[in-house]
């Protein structure tokens, strides 16, 4: 397999007319899921997937995220969304940009520092670094403690690689009680980080015990394998377009890295779909008709290859292409509207961090092409090993610079 291979059915990663399939709509381009995502006061549809939830029974905490909230349910009445989403979104609008630069730093150099110290000159990109500088982020963000971190890895790949989100099964009682633990301790030795911010509004009783829960759940499950796949998608198809020379001469070039970056974003679509419900009939401009209470799926990951996301220019390359120049490049990776990624600015500064990083501290970096590469296709499109190699004596000499 190659990193621009990717094992879902094509339709998906394939821009096209939505159609119905065992009693879900699959929405495929730009202007279909726009329609959806745009429909902030749910005319036609809504986010809110409470619906799709076994009934009477304690379902799995992510669904108390609030991605799976909507502004209004099903049945009208108003869903949480909104009041979710206004405790959260203003520490992400200020502190993880401005703070937290250092600290990925920080974290990647002392990842990097281990591979180095191997004396191998290979690693494995996705479970020797990625993976773990994205679990290190949020932990650090949301204010979790890493000394769990193989544990946490574990919850998270039984839920990534779940198909589908209907398929999600109940947490295990090992998750909530390490959350109520890690809630217990913050409550005595209160900090700075979004955990402090959650439990104030859980003693304030404007959510639920089960809701600060999800949203621990959500925030570490929404920011991390997200990232990790992202930072692994860039270099593996750097590597496998024969990139990596350019990239190496760009690693201070904001300009380059941002074009490239949003193309790797567009081309790779780590959380390939988002869900929707239908909540009265709906015709789509292809004529497909969609009736009520439908479950829809958006397919980001098609989106991304319709020529919208080429902004109208005549000389850009086809969407099919990975093209690091393109731009513009109106990629829907993180979503649209009121559900609009939070943690986009985080994701973005993760990656870039991480090039640099590696490009600089591992000198000669490159793609191994040896050895397998391999990705599923979950809840997360993301990858299970990416292989790459370095000039172990000279990366050596730089291992004062990683203390
Ligand atoms: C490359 C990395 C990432 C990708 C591809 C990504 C993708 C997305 C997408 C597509 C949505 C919209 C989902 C929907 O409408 O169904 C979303 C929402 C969200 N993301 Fe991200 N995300 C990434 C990183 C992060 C990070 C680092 C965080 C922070 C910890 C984060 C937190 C969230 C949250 C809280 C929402 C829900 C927003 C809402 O419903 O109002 N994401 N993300």
């Amino acid at each position: 397999m190659k990193p621009s291979d990717f094992p879902r059915d094509i339709r998906f990663r394939t821009a096209g007319d939505a159609f119905i399939e065992n009693g879900v709509a699959h929405l495929r381009n730009y202007a279909d899921i726009k329609r959806v995502m745009l429909d902030e006061e749910a005319k036609e549809f809504t986010q809110d997937t409470s619906y799709w939830a076994p009934q009477n029974q304690r379902i799995h905490i992510s669904w108390y995220f609030l991605w799976a909230t909507g502004k209004r349910k099903a049945d009208g009445s108003v869903g949480r969304h909104d009041l979710l989403r206004s405790i959260i979104e203003p520490y992400f609008r200020t502190k993880p940009v401005k703070e937290m630069a250092l600290q990925i730093e920080n974290d990647s150099k002392v990842l990097i520092r281990k591979i180095i110290e191997k004396g191998t000159g290979h690693f494995d990109l996705a479970n020797e670094y990625a993976y773990l500088l994205s679990l290190r982020t949020i932990c650090s963000m949301v204010g979790l403690p890493y000394e769990r971190e193989k544990w946490m890895r574990a919850q998270l790949e039984i839920f990534t690689q779940t198909p589908d989100l209907e398929q999600v099964k109940r947490e295990p009682q090992e998750v909530e009680d390490y959350f109520r633990e890690v809630i217990h301790y913050r409550q005595k030795k209160p900090g700075n980080e979004a955990i402090d911010i959650l439990i104030e509004a859980w003693q304030n009783e404007k959510i639920t015990e089960i809701e600060l829960m999800g949203y621990m759940w959500g925030l570490f499950q929404a920011g991390t394998d997200t990232t990790g796949t992202n930072i692994i998608n860039a270099l593996s198809l750097f590597g496998e377009f024969g990139l990596l020379d350019e990239a190496r001469a760009n690693i201070h070039n904001e300009e380059w890295l941002r074009r490239a970056g949003e193309e790797v974003l567009r081309f790779g679509t780590p959380f390939a779909a988002g869900p929707s419900l239908a909540i009265k009939d709906v015709t789509l401009d292809s004529g497909l008709h969609i009736p009520a209470m439908t479950m829809v799926r958006l397919w980001f990951s098609a989106a991304n290859r319709d020529e919208y996301i080429n902004g109208g220019n005549p000389n850009a390359t086809s969407p099919e292409i990975f093209d690091i120049h393109r731009w513009p490049n109106q990629h829907m990776t993180f979503g649209l509207g009121m559900h609009y990624c939070v943690g986009s600015q985080l994701a973005k500064l993760e990656t870039k961090i991480a090039l640099q990083t590696l490009l600089h501290y591992l000198p000669n970096l490159q793609f191994d092409q040896t050895k397998p590469f391999d990705r599923f296709a979950g809840i997360v499109d993301g990858v299970k090993e990416a292989h790459f190699t370095f000039d172990q004596q000279k990366a050596e000499k730089l291992l004062d610079q990683l203390l």
